[in-house]
């Protein structure tokens, strides 16, 4: 699958520009937590990111650290390097490596960090599993994984209905349209796979829906190009697969918006054995 409906690295990145403050790109705490953490690991440590998220990506550069970038998209990480510090598609500190993360386990490398931005979300909930396999694998002893997702919206959330989403926004109960906009996607989750996104949300509502948040939120404008779909489990689910091979050592929730109430930040450390 396609993860954004066009392949010119320009437009990739001028889209991208426009989903700051939307649930796809890390906020100002979550920059900072994960900042805390890549800067008191010392030298000589290798990190690995999954995915080419452009604020983790300018972490790295600021710190002049070496990292490996892992992606099976080249585009779309040489597009996000416009993003960076160093707004350039691959800076002289990254590495890319062209690779699903699935089959990751055969990387000559090991890691002593590993870190994903809604990265775990991009695989199926049955593939779950052995992406936290593979990050297990990839890790030398003691290494950490941060792991941030998004997991399942409350139940309500997914069953409200587009009017008490209007009614809800016109009171002010949603405060911003980055609410807003998760919010119209909670609507659209699909119980069954666990899974909602912005190309699902724009087919299940349609134009004629979406336009009643204009011109707030003009939700089909601002997405129509990002076909990312987030695989989002329950929360306490996702904690017993990671229980097989990690240790949870910290739990972190961003805090601009409501959403990230469903956008907890793991730091998960690999266990000396794995229960598989
Ligand atoms: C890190 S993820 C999620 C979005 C994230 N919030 C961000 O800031 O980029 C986006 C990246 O995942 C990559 N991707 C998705 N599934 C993948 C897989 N199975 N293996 C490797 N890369 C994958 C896409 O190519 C895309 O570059």
């Amino acid at each position: 699958m396609r993860y954004m409906l066009t392949s010119n690295e320009e437009q990739i990145a001028k889209e991208w520009g426009k989903y700051q403050g939307y649930t796809v790109r890390p906020l100002p705490s979550t920059i900072a937590y994960y900042r805390h953490w890549i800067a008191r690991k010392t030298l000589q440590q290798k990190y690995l990111i999954f995915g080419g998220t452009p604020e983790i990506r300018s972490l790295f550069q600021a710190l002049a650290l070496k990292v490996v970038l892992l992606d099976k998209n080249i585009e779309i990480v040489r597009a996000m390097g416009r993003l960076t510090l160093a707004n350039i598609p691959i800076e002289k500190n990254e590495t890319l490596i062209k690779k699903n993360w699935l089959e990751a386990n055969s990387l000559p490398q090991k890691f002593d960090l590993l870190i994903g931005d809604d990265a775990i979300n991009m695989v199926s909930w049955n593939d779950f599993s052995l992406f936290l396999k593979t990050a297990y694998q990839l890790l030398n002893e003691d290494g950490i994984f941060i792991c941030h997702l998004l997991v399942k919206p409350a139940e309500k959330l997914i069953n409200n209905r587009i009017d008490d989403l209007l009614v809800e926004y016109q009171r002010g109960d949603i405060p911003s349209v980055y609410d807003l906009a998760s919010r119209l996607n909670f609507i659209c989750f699909d119980k069954k796979q666990y899974s909602m996104g912005w190309q699902q949300t724009i087919e299940a509502l349609g134009k004629e829906k979406l336009d009643l948040f204009k011109p707030d939120l003009d939700f089909i404008d601002t997405f129509k190009f990002c076909n990312s779909l987030f695989y989002c489990p329950p929360q306490q689910q996702f904690e017993e697969k990671t229980h097989q091979y990690f240790e949870i050592v910290e739990l972190f929730y961003p805090h601009e918006h409501h959403y990230c109430q469903y956008e907890p930040v793991y730091i998960l450390k690999k266990k000396a054995h794995a229960n598989d």
